[in-house]
């Protein structure tokens, strides 16, 4: 009696554990339980091997094994007919689908994606480069002496000073690291995040993003210089904005220029963002110097070119009406999700 019922806990498990699929494995699983010559049969015939008084027990537990038998063979018979049949997927295909909630473009991403595909179009395309930069991409080659401002302690964080490793305070290290390359003509546009020591305010960040361009071939003048900011220009802000050059200095382009467009908000009359001059600044250029050339292997004599380089905040502050510049890094999603579809 004790073997008895160790025996059909044995037979329990197995049932449990049977799986062969389709009709084919429910009828095997028929035949070899429940069919006439089956297990169950077996079992019954064994009752009359069982003491008197312990038949009760026994048949009832036989009982429970059947049931057990049955249940797992219309499981798989059921199972078995729907895969002969190959009946479809029991979903409503004409439904409207489950809305999963998208994200938003940044806006400093759609800013920056604006002013590439303008430079895009003309030709140029985009090449990108490191944020952890030497001394040398950064600012040797690009004929910043060593003792300019711009490398003071101040203004730059370095990461180690010998050898030194900084991030990068330009994307202009792009147009040093494509130059090296020696291919020519060389016509890119290079956006990218940069960094510099700057106090956190509404106004400035400690990084920010740029584009900057360069155009390198035989006889590029200032004039192919001017007519490409100029059409960039009029894609950007609309047809009646106004342009001007004033003179700047950069230690990598000579001559230099920074450009203004009229101010998009008062349309020139003068209101506190252009502080009340009608114009903005919004981007540094000139022809590329001789020397940062040279240091890319490039024969000034036979060669020039131009460049330019612009921020991406500002723009983005004046296209959306954002009036502090923490913003674009706080990822406050209530800010974020206003740039729906920009
Ligand atoms: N690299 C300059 C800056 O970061 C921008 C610039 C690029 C100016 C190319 C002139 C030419 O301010």
């Amino acid at each position: 009696m004790e073997q008895l019922l160790a025996q059909l806990e044995v037979y329990r498990s197995e049932i449990e554990a049977y799986n062969i699929p389709g009709a084919e494995g429910a009828e095997k699983f028929r035949i070899t339980y429940l069919g006439t010559k089956g297990l169950v049969k077996t079992l019954m015939g064994e009752m009359k091997n069982v003491p008197s008084d312990k038949k009760k027990e026994f048949g009832q537990v036989l009982n429970e094994f059947k049931q057990l038998a049955e249940a797992k063979y219309n499981t798989l018979k059921e199972a078995g007919e729907a895969g002969g049949v190959q009946q479809g997927p029991t979903i409503d295909l004409s439904l409207p689908g489950d809305i999963f909630p998208v994200g938003t473009r940044h806006p400093i991403s759609s800013m920056r994606s604006r002013i590439v595909s303008i430079f895009q179009r003309l030709g140029f395309s985009v090449a990108e480069g490191p944020e952890i930069e030497d001394d040398w991409h950064n600012f040797t080659a690009l004929n910043l002496p060593e003792h300019h401002p711009a490398r003071d302690m101040q203004d730059t964080f370095y990461i180690s000073t010998d050898p030194a490793w900084l991030l990068r305070t330009h994307t202009s290290n792009i147009q040093i690291r494509e130059m090296e390359k020696g291919k020519l003509p060389l016509r890119i546009i290079c956006p990218g995040r940069v960094y510099r020591n700057e106090t956190i305010s509404a106004r400035s960040h400690c990084f920010f993003h740029q584009v900057e361009g360069l155009y390198i071939d035989e006889n590029v003048s200032f004039a192919d210089l001017k007519q490409t900011l100029y059409f960039f220009v009029q894609e950007m802000y609309g047809n009646d904005v106004k342009v001007r050059f004033r003179p700047s200095y950069f230690p990598f382009t000579e001559p230099s220029a920074e450009m203004d467009i009229s101010c998009q908000l008062c349309k020139g009359a003068g209101c506190n963002v252009c502080k009340y001059t009608g114009w903005l600044e919004i981007l540094g250029c000139g022809m590329v110097h001789p020397k940062v050339l040279e240091h890319c292997n490039i024969d000034p004599e036979k060669y020039t070119g131009f460049a330019f380089g612009m921020g991406v905040e500002r723009p983005a502050m004046l296209k959306y009406g954002i009036t502090d510049i923490r913003l674009f890094s706080e990822n406050d999603v209530r800010f974020l999700k206003q740039f729906r579809g920009v």
